[in-house]
């Protein structure tokens, strides 16, 4: 019997605990801080995950709980699964439980925000500790009902995975069979984490914000008269900015292979992973703006709370843009800087970003290593490491 310890209770969270609860052979244990909310709602069969109004499959988590440290302890497998902001403080606290005395493979859906400088700052890199993580999500979902469902968007078609630097071949192999055993899809490894740390999303929610709400957009400061999507209903203009960006992106992943003596190609561009990942859900991949306006995977809304007097207004709190702001596009200027890369539209869309949502905030600058590059390329460490581990 394999413990998975599921940490998030969001979409993600819902959808995982409805999912790998179908495996007979694995246990799932549920943290979150909306656990006496889920305990109160959820049904005898537990969360169910629901696609065009049929319920696909339910699955009950032995245990739903508020406090980590009660269950990371019995965990083989960790999932971090909350927007990146949340992660911080759940991978500090668990730190202290997870045992010592054999692997635990301690992973995040998706594996954004460099978490693997993440714990090796609140974990450290023992060489029991298993850091992995797959590239995006397996599958998207635009809603839940907290503690009784969660509606699947769509399954990706293949899946991207990756290790902590330090993870010696004999584990990698063993988290790649867990994977698999896990979820449907097809499996590709990644030669380096920060394939997955680099993979370019952290710009995008905030690109389409700039474009619906910035200064070049055509929005009067009133509410708007209708929620709309933020992929299925893209403008021209945040396309524009996506692209804009991943260009940056680009030259910064460039100057990172150069500064490393790495490749990371896993990395790939914006438009190049969406279609890659979730081709047989798009109708057009011609280009940036076909492609996210026709995948069917891509329906949730852009947040929006009713406005007093009528419309709808942008919801400040949401955590998926803070996520990309600060655990995304914050790292990525960082990086540039530190590598000479200038980022001109990622500065310009940082910047009104962060002015709009009320000013900064943690970021992952807390826990990015603080003399990176290392002076040495990195395929020179990694020769020497792997030697110390094999
Ligand atoms: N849903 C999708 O289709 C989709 C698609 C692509 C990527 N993702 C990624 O999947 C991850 C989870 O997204 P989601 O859709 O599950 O998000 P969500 O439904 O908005 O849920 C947010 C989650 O983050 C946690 N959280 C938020 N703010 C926090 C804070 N300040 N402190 C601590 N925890 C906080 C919540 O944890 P608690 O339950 O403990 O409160 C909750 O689990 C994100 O990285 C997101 O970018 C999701």
């Amino acid at each position: 019997m394999t413990t998975i310890l599921i940490s998030g209770g969001g979409r993600m969270g819902h959808l995982l605990v409805a999912l790998l609860s179908q495996r007979e052979d694995v246990q799932i244990l549920w943290h979150t801080r909306r656990a006496a909310e889920i305990r109160r709602n959820m049904p005898q069969e537990g969360i169910t995950m629901v696609s065009d109004g049929q319920a696909l499959c339910s699955g009950r988590p032995a245990i739903v709980t508020d406090d980590i440290t009660e269950v990371a302890g019995k965990a083989d497998v960790i999932i971090f699964t909350q927007t990146a902001n949340g992660r911080p403080e759940a991978v500090r606290r668990a730190a202290s439980v997870i045992r010592r005395d054999r692997p635990v493979f301690i992973g995040a859906i998706p594996g954004c925000g460099g978490f693997d400088w993440l714990v090796g700052k609140e974990i450290g890199r023992d060489p029991n500790i298993v850091v992995w993580a797959l590239r995006g999500v397996p599958a998207t979902s635009p809603k839940m009902d907290t503690g009784r469902s969660v509606i699947l968007g769509g399954f990706k078609d293949k899946l991207y995975l990756g290790f902590g630097q330090d993870v010696p071949l004999g584990l990698r192999e063993e988290g790649a069979a867990l994977v698999a055993h896990l979820f449907p899809q097809p499996t590709e490894m990644l030669s380096h984490f920060l394939e997955m740390t680099l993979s370019p999303l952290g710009f995008i929610h905030p690109s389409v914000l700039y474009a619906r709400m910035g200064p070049y957009s055509q929005w009067d400061g009133k509410p708007f008269t209708e929620q709309v999507r933020w992929w299925a209903d893209l403008t021209e203009l945040a396309a524009y900015f996506l692209e804009r960006c991943d260009a940056e992106q680009q030259r910064l992943i460039h100057a990172i292979e150069g500064a490393l003596g790495l490749e990371l190609k896993g990395a790939g561009t914006l438009h190049g992973k969406v279609v890659d990942q979730y081709r047989s859900l798009i109708a057009d991949p011609r280009t940036m703006l076909s492609t996210f306006r026709t995948c069917s995977a891509f329906q949730s809304r852009i947040p929006m709370i009713e406005a007093q007097g009528g419309g709808y207004l942008f919801k400040m709190d949401h955590p998926g843009v803070r996520e990309d702001l600060y655990y995304g596009m914050a790292f990525l200027l960082e990086l540039g800087r530190r590598l000479g890369v200038e980022m001109p539209y990622m500065t310009e869309i940082y910047a009104w970003t962060v002015e709009f949502l009320g000013g900064p905030e943690a970021s992952a600058l807390e826990y990015l290593p603080e003399h990176w590059p290392p002076s040495r390329p990195i395929a020179q460490l990694r020769n020497e490491e792997t030697t110390r581990f094999v």
